[in-house]
């Protein structure tokens, strides 16, 4: 490493460095979703309720779709939603391996097998080209079904995740799934809102998970949505997210309920709460203006990383829109003399929260150890993830707290050129 400042502009504006601790991300509670939660706490009626129901109206009819199902996870959500298509033991499902283990976790729940499949350069998400070849090198067409060459298990469907918010390319893979006679269910865990060609992610006519965890784009601390147009699917959904009891099971100790009810299948306790939606219902409405915010705040990353060749900055394909829930860069190893653990170790030195999204999961010791893949067949993770930092970005940071985000930057890679 050089010595600090070496190099730099003696007359360009400097930014002090932070005093206090840039957290990574932030929710942004405003007293609206206070006085909303509040309401409910003094409602006298606190867990599924009216408030789940309306926030489910709300959100189908901010997305465009028919079923919106409210859970209180994204996990959840992909879970009911690979269930309701019948995955199970012997089946096969496609996922991209940047991804948290959410994604794929759901399928081994279903004691199904995942398999996963490398992403694009440009955007980290899920290759169709890739996709495609892994499907025509390892699965043949045996008794109306599409069966692993060696495991014999039979392909159902291919989860695509919109990495931090960056559409997929949801044409291309909804046309392998149509080929291949495959179900997509989405995982749009980052990408509210976001679309592609004016269409918006989770109205693209496949089943969709969206995550409201503390760090993302709408919070309900945690909760999720599952979204579809198709009627058998939301009502599978529903019966097992409360332990497959019969419809309206939340009203029983409600005036207008019924204590009698029906246990139809072993469902699962997934329900999301009144108070977590009431809070889901105010983010709901400010969920625009958020993401202008972190657009905003990507624009200004952008701007000011154009002039450092040591960082690639994300960049976003013509015809979409994105989310922003993540704003990662790629450091340029050979222009710097530090690796990516020692640049994420100055940004902590200089008080700036970052992470890295994601450790690829083929690398994972539970599924290196259960499927055993090798590296070059991820030639595209391998070589991008030990290049990845996440930066901060979410609506609550300030024009101040996004320049300090700049200046550390500026200043590690002035330190630290090779
Ligand atoms: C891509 C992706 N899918 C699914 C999930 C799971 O979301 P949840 O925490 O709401 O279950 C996450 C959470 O971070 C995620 O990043």
């Amino acid at each position: 490493m050089k010595g600090p400042g070496v190099g730099r502009d003696p007359t360009a504006s400097v930014v002090p460095r932070r005093d206090t601790h840039l957290p990574f991300a932030l929710p942004d509670i405003t007293d609206e979703e206070i006085q909303a939660v509040t309401a409910v706490l003094r409602s006298g009626w606190i867990t599924t309720g009216p408030e789940a129901k309306a926030f489910e109206q709300e959100f189908a009819r901010y997305i465009g779709v028919a079923h919106a199902v409210a859970l209180n996870s994204c996990t959840a959500a992909l879970h009911l939603a690979l269930e309701a298509l019948g995955i199970e033991e012997g089946d096969e499902v496609l996922t991209s391996t940047i991804t948290f283990t959410a994604t794929a976790e759901v399928t081994e729940y279903l004691g199904a097998r995942s398999r996963f499949v490398d992403v694009e350069r440009d955007t980290l998400n899920l290759s169709p080209d890739r996709v495609h070849d892994v499907i025509s090198r390892e699965y043949v067409r045996r008794d109306g079904a599409w069966r692993h060459r060696d495991t014999g298990g039979r392909l159902r469907a291919i989860v695509p995740v919109h990495y931090g918010g960056h559409p997929c390319d949801m044409d291309a893979l909804l046309a392998i799934a149509a080929q291949h006679d495959l179900r997509i269910v989405d995982d749009a865990a980052h990408a509210l809102p976001a679309s592609l060609g004016g269409r918006r992610i989770g109205a693209l006519g496949c089943p969709t998970a969206f995550s409201f965890y503390a760090t993302k784009t709408l919070t309900t601390g945690e909760g999720g949505m599952f979204c579809t147009d198709d009627d058998a699917l939301a009502d599978r959904v529903r019966l097992m997210s409360l332990h497959g009891i019969s419809r309206d099971a939340w009203k029983r100790y409600a005036a207008d309920g019924s204590w009698f009810y029906e246990v139809i299948d072993a469902g699962y306790k997934y329900n999301l709460t009144d108070i977590a939606a009431a809070l889901g219902r105010v983010q709901l409405r400010r969920v625009e203006a958020m993401r202008d915010r972190r657009q905003a705040i990507s624009t200004c990353y952008h701007r000011a990383f154009a002039s450092l060749p040591e960082l690639e900055v994300p960049r976003v394909r013509e015809g979409f829109e994105h989310a922003w829930h993540l704003y990662p860069v790629r450091l340029r190893l050979d222009r710097l003399s530090i690796d990516r653990g020692q640049f994420m170790e100055e940004l902590r030195r200089r008080q700036v929260g970052a992470g890295v999204h994601f450790i690829p999961l083929h690398q994972q010791p539970f599924y290196s150890r259960r499927y055993g893949y090798r590296p070059d067949d991820f030639p595209v993770a391998e070589a991008e993830y030990p290049r990845l930092i996440s930066l901060p970005i979410y609506s609550r940071m300030s024009k101040k707290d996004v320049e300090t985000v700049v200046a550390a930057i500026a200043e590690i890679v002035d330190e630290s050129r090779a």
